[in-house]
């Protein structure tokens, strides 16, 4: 028996990242897949690199009729729907008083609305099949805040908050439908491709930036998508509306040493 079998996944952010990480271990454990995302090439090639049992969907995760479409699709081509992952998400730093309203709407709708719009539908489907587990994709962002990310770490926030609500929500009226956020520290995907620059390079980055992590590395997307596959799993049931923390010791406690070297 594999970790996933007969379930059945939807994924968002699906061609990159975390997302297609994902897709891929969820795929090996036995699951059928729905891999979502704005972007069709990066998803198809997620779709091809999987091989049977995956279907690509566009879903722009901010568009609530294209939510309805994709899980309507979900339950037409595989017959239900059991595991909801959000990991749809974009990100931007700068001064916080230097941030219009259209990038900070912009964004709170991907990284919020989006997962809403997500858990809303994929609520309304699990009830009719009879349970289901959903995974917020929030940060460390979600839990303290960042000096220079002030639009993300207020959308993480969100979420994190969000999910506890929904797993509440679900527990109090029985449905067997756990939620729960995922929490990673800096993770090495495309979307850290805008810090590699200012650094200078993927190199210099991965080195400067786990510094800062006491594990000594930035995060890989399969330390991501091993944790969110427990969490999709049925080993996780007694949990729901947690907070899981895959960050290397990033925020266990104070940063500085207090004895000199
Ligand atoms: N990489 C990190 O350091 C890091 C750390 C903590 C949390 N996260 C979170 O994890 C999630 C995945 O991040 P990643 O590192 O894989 O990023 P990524 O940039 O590699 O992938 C994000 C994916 O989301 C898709 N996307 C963006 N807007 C969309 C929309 N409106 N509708 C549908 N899809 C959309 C993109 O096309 C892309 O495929 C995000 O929510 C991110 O905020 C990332």
């Amino acid at each position: 028996m594999s970790r996933l079998d007969n379930k059945v996944a939807l994924v968002t952010g699906g061609a990159s990242g975390i997302g297609r990480e994902t897709c891929k271990l969820f795929a090996a454990e036995g699951a059928s897949l729905l891999v979502a995302d704005v972007n069709e090439s990066g998803g198809e090639d997620t779709v091809t690199s999987i091989g049977e049992n995956a279907l690509f969907q566009y879903l722009d995760v901010t568009n609530e009729k294209k939510w309805e479409e994709a899980v309507a699709t979900a339950m037409d081509a595989f017959g239900g729907l059991d595991i909801l992952v959000n990991s749809a998400g974009i990100g931007f730093s700068g001064a916080f008083e230097d941030t219009s309203l259209a990038d900070w709407n912009g964004l709170m709708n991907v990284n919020l609305t989006g997962v809403f719009l997500g858990c809303k539908h994929a609520v309304r489907a699990m009830k009719k099949t009879g349970g289901g587990s959903i995974i917020n994709l929030s940060s460390i962002a979600g839990l303290v805040g960042g000096e220079d990310i002030a639009a993300y770490s207020a959308s993480k926030g969100g979420v994190t908050m969000l999910t506890k609500s929904v797993a509440l929500s679900c527990a109090g009226r029985g449905l067997n439908i756990r939620c729960n956020s995922m929490h990673p520290t800096y993770v090495d995907t495309e979307m850290l491709d805008p810090i590699a620059e200012l650094f200078g390079g993927r190199d210099a980055m991965r080195a400067g930036m786990a510094e800062s992590v006491p594990l000594g590395r930035l995060a890989k997307a399969r330390d991501i998508a091993n944790a969110i596959l427990f969490l999709a799993s049925d080993e996780s049931a007694m949990m729901t509306g947690s907070a899981m923390v895959v960050d290397g010791g990033t925020t266990a406690g104070l940063p500085s040493r207090h004895t000199v070297k």
